[in-house]
């Protein structure tokens, strides 16, 4: 059963009994409304309390429910709510932890809430592309405000219960023992009231009503992007001014339309592959870990600096080792810089500045970072300095300490094998700035131990990350299918685009920022030296020459003042260049092509099916473990846009038989070559399937 039921001297208690969050599933609505039929049915019983077990009062609708029949299935949360409201008997929630989502909705049906202080408390539908279904948009405006409901909704924020300690949502806040009170509280109730207050017939009040929604309408228009939910969100909760009824009936066509959107499937599909990402099917959960009280971080640099941000922002002490001393005090300098810079925009007080920096620690010796728990490497990517630092730590550090590369390209399994601890060794690719980039990509080597990778995938929560586990290969997962798309992007100027046709078709369609403006910031000249490197690694893998043309030029991107763009100085807006484009131009002429017009779709298509089709090989080597852990690595690591929900999500919305049918007319193109149909997904076109069913 997911909710228990027990009567303790004439009060019933109904306790929502589903972990990890008493998820609002099929079954529970069940139980609870079994609980209830008990409680109604028992005359001994004069009152009722619902409360959760576990670590929460609950979380909400089941997430894992949506897009299947259960969803949907009675008794749903309208019924349950709808049975609790309209008991005679009063029912009492007593409320821990969290009450979010739907679970705040059923609160909000019970006659009388009592909660412990600190319960985090939300209707964050709006995160998953949906409204509040179950009432939340035409109660919580009755029960603390037009104001304050609307802002709680739209943003989807979590707030303390004392922030609304004098509104009509709380009849009681509690230190703790929640159930206890309440207990108390229903026999009180039970003795001493008649009738029982609902939420819905409370009034929706608000002085200028009118005028504050349309101001509501035009700023959330303004802000929400591609998705429908805010401002749907923004609609639902005005007609709370409506009869109650009136405006429960238009959240839930509201609330239905949406969640049959592309948009709420990729936010829910992040939501759930975020946590997925953590799950390793061969490392068990209660996998012992090991301890990770010391940091260090070898190399000050800014990929260094910004790798030991993130633990000292965890409260981690971090020790810094560099070659010299000079470079040891510019990197710190630049840690204080970047941690004062956040205290001025008021993101940091001066003492927690003064508190993350008092953890920070330098040296120029290994033998003062020897007994780190933890050591990440983020020096120059070239396998023989890394050889050097390998061979040091394997040396210097004590037995049981985790030795971590950041490498984004090179074989971990080479890295780990200059030590005689190869079981404890594990690449960890941050991403640039690292204290900011969520992404962190857990490369797992050959012979890296479960408990370690346990470790790192905890510890990786701990500092906010989402970690995603890769195998060892070329570029790993993120960077590995980046060079697919780089690829066709070049390809596309010889046909006939120019870098901010591609740099713009890409951006409608959602992505931060264009391939050609991306380059330009990463550096010409880093892709150029890159390209050079895989000229004799894989003479079979060609790429346009252009960029090759572009770095002749000395255009080398923002820091030359040139690249594919032309910069202005204190301007950091890419001008379209007449020079490259006249280069790009005389390329195609020299290569024989004739240029034709290329649409904004055939772009869109090329650098994303080039990607959706990199992750399918990887997903079929092993390298990536599903295909929603590709997704996670592009959506926060790569500005893939979140309303498509990542690569391989996105292909699974088109269609993977359009997906394939697409990649065969290219392949007849210019460069066909370049589209090999992975096997696994002709399989998946064939078999009508996508990669996340
Ligand atoms: N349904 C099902 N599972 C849920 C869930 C939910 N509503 N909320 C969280 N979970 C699961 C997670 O998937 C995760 O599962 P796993 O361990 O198997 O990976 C587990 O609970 C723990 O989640 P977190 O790692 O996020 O744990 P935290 O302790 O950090 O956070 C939380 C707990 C604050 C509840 C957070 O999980 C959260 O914000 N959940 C989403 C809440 C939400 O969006 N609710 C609205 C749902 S939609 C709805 O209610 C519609 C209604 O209006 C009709």
């Amino acid at each position: 059963m997911t909710a228990q039921y027990h009567v303790c001297d004439g009060v019933a208690v109904i306790t929502l009994d589903n972990p990890p969050v008493n998820g609002l599933g099929h079954s529970t609505r069940i139980a609870v409304v079994e609980g209830m039929t008990r409680a109604l049915d028992n005359s001994a019983v004069g009152a009722i309390v619902l409360t959760g077990s576990g670590k929460a009062f609950s979380g909400g609708a089941d997430i894992r429910e949506f897009g299947t029949p259960k969803a949907l299935q009675e008794p749903s949360l309208h019924t349950v709510i709808e049975i609790i409201e309209a008991s005679a008997k009063p029912v009492i929630a007593a409320i821990h932890a969290v009450a979010m989502g739907g679970g705040l909705e059923l609160a909000l049906g019970c006659h009388y809430r009592l909660a412990v202080k600190g319960t985090r408390i939300a209707l964050p539908e709006v995160s998953l592309g949906l409204l509040p279904g179950a009432g939340g948009t035409q109660r919580l405006p009755r029960a603390i405000g037009l104001e304050a409901a609307l802002n709680m909704i739209v943003s989807g924020k979590t707030v303390p219960a004392e922030r609304l300690a004098d509104t009509r949502l709380f009849d009681q806040l509690v230190d703790a023992d929640v159930l206890d009170a309440a207990i108390r509280f229903a026999r009180h109730i039970a003795h001493t009231a008649e009738t029982h207050p609902k939420v819905r017939d409370l009034p929706v009040r608000h002085a200028n009503a009118e005028a504050y929604l349309g101001f509501a309408r035009a700023t959330v228009a303004a802000s929400s992007g591609p998705f429908p939910a805010p401002v749907q969100c923004v609609e639902a909760v005005a007609a709370s001014l409506k009869p109650f009824d009136q405006g429960l009936r238009g959240e839930r066509d509201r609330f239905m339309q949406l969640l049959g959107t592309s948009e709420a499937r990729a936010l829910r599909h992040a939501f759930l592959g975020e946590r997925a990402a953590s799950r390793i099917a061969d490392v068990p959960a209660g996998t012992p870990v090991r301890e990770v009280a010391k940091v260090a971080v070898i190399g000050a640099g800014m990929m260094g600096g910004g790798i030991g941000m993130n633990f000292l922002n965890a409260g981690i002490p971090v020790t810094v080792l560099e070659t010299n001393a000079d470079a040891l005090e510019r990197g710190v300098a630049t840690i204080r810089r970047n941690y004062e810079n956040s205290a001025k925009k008021g993101k940091l007080t001066q003492e927690a500045v003064e508190a993350r920096m008092s953890l920070l620690s330098t040296t120029l010796s290994y033998r003062d970072i020897q007994d780190a728990d933890l050591v990440i490497e983020a020096v120059f990517e070239d396998l023989s300095v890394k050889e050097i630092v390998f061979r040091t730590l394997d040396e210097v550090m004590k037995p049981g300490a985790i030795l971590a590369s950041n490498t984004s390209t090179l074989d971990l399994d080479r890295v780990a094998s200059f030590t005689r601890r190869a079981r404890d060794v594990v690449g960890l690719h941050f991403f640039s700035p690292a204290n900011v980039m969520k992404l962190l990509e857990v490369v797992r080597g050959r012979e890296t131990a479960p408990d370690v990778l346990a470790t790192v995938m905890q510890l990786a929560k701990k500092i906010a990350k989402v970690a995603v586990v890769s195998g060892v290969c070329d570029g790993f997962i993120g960077n590995r299918m980046l060079e697919q798309y780089s690829r066709q992007a070049g390809f596309l100027l010889d046909e006939g685009a120019l870098p901010e046709q591609v740099d713009r078709a890409i951006e409608k369609f959602g992505f931060a920022m264009g391939p050609f403006r991306m380059i330009d910031m990463a550096g010409n000249d880093i892709a150029w030296a890159i390209r050079k490197r895989r000229a004799v690694e894989r003479p079979d893998f060609n790429y346009s020459k252009a960029g090759d043309l572009l770095c002749e030029m000395g255009r080398f991107g923002q820091k030359a003042g040139a690249g594919w763009y032309d910069y202005k100085a204190g301007d950091r807006k890419a001008y379209p260049s007449a020079v490259v484009d006249e280069m790009i131009v005389r390329h195609s002429k020299d290569l024989g092509i004739a240029r034709r017009p290329i649409s904004d779709e055939e772009i869109v298509e090329r650098l994303v099916y080039a990607l959706v089709n990199e992750g399918a090989l990887i997903l079929e080597e092993g390298i990536a473990s599903k295909a929603s852990d590709i997704d996670m690595v592009y959506l926060n690591g790569y500005g893939f846009p979140k309303a498509h929900g990542g690569p391989m999500l996105y292909a699974d919305q088109v269609g993977i038989l359009n997906v394939a049918r697409s990649m065969r007319r290219y392949a007849k193109g210019y460069q066909g070559h370049a589209w090999q149909i992975a096997c696994s997904l002709q399989q998946l076109a064939d078999d009508g399937k996508g990669f996340n069913d």
